[in-house]
């Protein structure tokens, strides 16, 4: 969702500020702009479109100066369009602001201001800000900085916010209360982006800002306080990863470049937590042997992909771990009443950290006394600070859209949590943990196996490409995996797609089956009857000319002999499957967007990390 940039130091605000939003393009926008100061005056150049017509406008009216705001826009109060885009300013034009997140109150804010004569000129929640502020500083505020505390103060609902004042030059402010935004600590210079991959390329010296905190920066130096005027003492961190990891590296997209990662990915999360007698070791883990033991109930609460993470989950620490355990969208989660008590411990996947109903959903489960466990990929990030342990997928940046080495490094966070808290609650013996771990340490390969059939997978996806639908059936283990090829197809090619448990496809989805219709089988190899079951299902999707494209074992001639396609892929333990079939859909899903010539790192409409409700 929107991404801000901002900078203040002694050289020109515009190439950094366009080079941060660029790499802020991931999250989704719609439109773009920046502000800088330049003789005493804002200066603004905005428009809807990508950034490269922002860079146009630029090159019709340059633009130089220092400190600056640049931000793009992912619309929600008011369409896409040029006056909707941010900075806005404030009656004066003295005052300009760039905001994530959503003011919620700002109806009744505007109300008030635009009796005492403020002039509105977008449809935006945003503008009431700098409006707020101009009106605080009439009102008798000490300074521009209790200005925008007593503005913030007014303010309910999220907020990221890059604000310059033409009357303070030297100084760029910045507020953070429920949206992302971090400090990047230069020499001589500081900067303010939405996320750290933004300034990676200028410093790797990050400060975290709180809820509730406002930094005040100026060249040769930060400090931050509260909105009741107390000063924070900012602790600067360093980030761990280079700016290499986010460039493509090669590939033609991040998406591709993310999909090849996956082995690597899945090979040092293993061999960071098995140790050689085959136990799942987290270090740092911060949960007791205790409170493990005694544990009456998981929740595992995410959105998007990593929902589909959760429901794997849920079936790995409930067939091996003996936990009850439910999973549930945290945007439903919140507004039911699930009965979770302190003996439920909460687990949140997220790859961002920063997802608006996953974060309230934890706020909620701590407010009744639940621990909280949180999968997630980004240090530092909202989530990580807000639980009681953490365990890190260490996927690196993920900057496609679509997520891929995020899902199967979150797939591989719940087989390692699962071994962990099996064995600490004795529920598999020591030799078949030493099984498991031994298959888990066959997944990267296998990855790399699929990895290499791609040549195969384009010529599948080049023939089913052009339908309007599809179908995606899996059962048990590969039913998430079913949901996320789906969510993966819709999402970067457009095409409407619907995963479903197989069993339930006789009451409803059996209706679309015709000879047009592609239905993707995922059907790999088990020891259950789940696999008997899935050959019925294809036998009845068969017998109703459905173009069937299964993902299956290599080698198993019951499949190959009822599909029009196979992807192959290695046998594999029946748990650990969906780490690798996913695999398999993400090509799938891919070669059908290259073929259908979308955006695949930026699909339209989508955000990377959805920081509003
Ligand atoms: C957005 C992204 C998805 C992601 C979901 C949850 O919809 O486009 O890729 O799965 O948010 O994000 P999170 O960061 O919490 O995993």
């Amino acid at each position: 969702m929107c991404g801000i940039v901002g900078f203040v130091g002694r050289r020109n605000a515009v190439p950094v500020l366009l080079e941060g939003l660029k790499r802020l393009e991931y999250r989704g926008y719609d439109s773009a702009g920046v502000a800088v100061l330049l003789d005493g005056q804002l200066q603004i150049r905005k428009c809807v479109g990508r950034l490269r017509n922002l860079e146009q406008q630029l090159q019709q009216a340059p633009l130089a100066g220092a400190p600056g705001i640049g931000h793009t826009r992912w619309a929600t109060h008011g369409e896409p369009s040029d006056v909707n885009s941010h900075p806005h300013t404030d009656s004066s034009g003295r005052i300009a602001v760039v905001h994530n997140g959503i003011i919620e109150n700002y109806q009744e804010l505007r109300r008030e201001l635009e009796q005492k004569g403020h002039i509105f000129r977008s449809e935006t929640d945003t503008e009431v800000i700098p409006h707020l502020i101009e009106n605080e500083l009439a009102d008798g505020a000490a300074n521009f900085e209790d200005a925008v505390r007593r503005a913030l103060r007014r303010a309910r609902g999220a907020y990221a916010l890059g604000i310059l004042f033409a009357d303070d030059p030297e100084i760029l402010y910045a507020a953070r209360h429920g949206s992302p935004l971090i400090v990047g600590v230069g020499d001589g210079e500081h900067f303010i982006a939405s996320d750290v991959p933004a300034i990676l390329n200028e410093t790797s010296r990050v400060i975290y800002l709180n809820d509730g905190e406002i930094a005040v920066l100026k060249a040769d130096g930060a400090s931050v306080f509260t909105l009741d005027g107390r000063a924070v003492r900012p602790e600067i961190k360093k980030v761990e990863f280079q700016a290499e990891a986010i460039e493509r590296a090669g590939f033609e997209t991040f998406m591709m470049k993310e999909i090849h990662e996956q082995p690597r990915v899945l090979r040092s999360l293993i061999a960071k937590h098995i140790d050689s007698n085959g136990h799942a070791q987290l270090p740092g883990f911060s949960l007791a042997d205790e409170y493990i033991k005694g544990l009456a109930r998981i929740m595992i609460v995410s959105c998007g992909t990593a929902y589909h993470a959760g429901m794997y989950g849920r079936l790995l620490f409930e067939n091996l771990a003996h936990v009850p355990v439910e999973t549930d969208l945290a945007s439903e989660f919140r507004y039911r009443n699930p009965m979770v008590d302190p003996g439920t411990l909460i687990i949140a996947v997220s790859q961002s950290g920063e997802t608006a109903d996953t974060l309230a959903s934890v706020r909620l489960a701590r407010k009744w006394g639940c621990k909280v466990l949180s999968i997630c990929n980004v240090r530092g990030s909202t989530l990580t600070r807000e639980s009681d342990a953490v365990f890190y997928t260490e996927a690196g940046p993920e900057i496609g859209v679509a997520s891929t080495k995020a899902y199967t490094a979150q797939l591989m966070a719940f087989c390692l949590l699962t071994l962990h808290i099996a064995r600490i609650r004795g529920t598999i013996s020591d030799s078949a943990t030493r099984e498991l771990a031994r298959a888990l340490q066959r997944i990267p390969d296998a990855v790399h196996y699929v990895l290499g059939r791609k040549d195969d997978i384009q010529k599948i996806a080049g023939k089913h490409h052009d339908g309007p639908s599809s179908l995606y059936l899996g059962r048990k283990y590969n039913y998430p995996t079913a949901l996320e090829g789906a969510l993966k197809n819709k999402e970067i090619s457009y095409q409407h797609a619907e995963g479903y448990a197989a069993g339930e496809m006789k009451h409803g989805p059996i209706a679309l089956i015709n000879e047009y219709l592609p239905v993707v089988c995922i059907c790999t190899r088990t020891e259950d009857e789940v696999y008997d079951k899935m050959i019925s299902n294809i036998k009845e999707v068969e017998a109703r000319h459905g173009r069937i494209i299964a993902v299956a074992t290599e080698n198993d001639r019951t499949v190959a002999g009822l599909a029009e396609d196979v992807i192959s892929v290695p046998d594999m333990r029946d748990e650990f499957s969906p780490i690798v079939n996913i695999v398999a859909l993400q090509l799938l899903a891919y070669y059908a967007a290259q073929a259908r010539g979308t955006d695949i790192d930026k699909p339209r409409n989508l955000a990377k990390s959805v920081t509003v409700e």
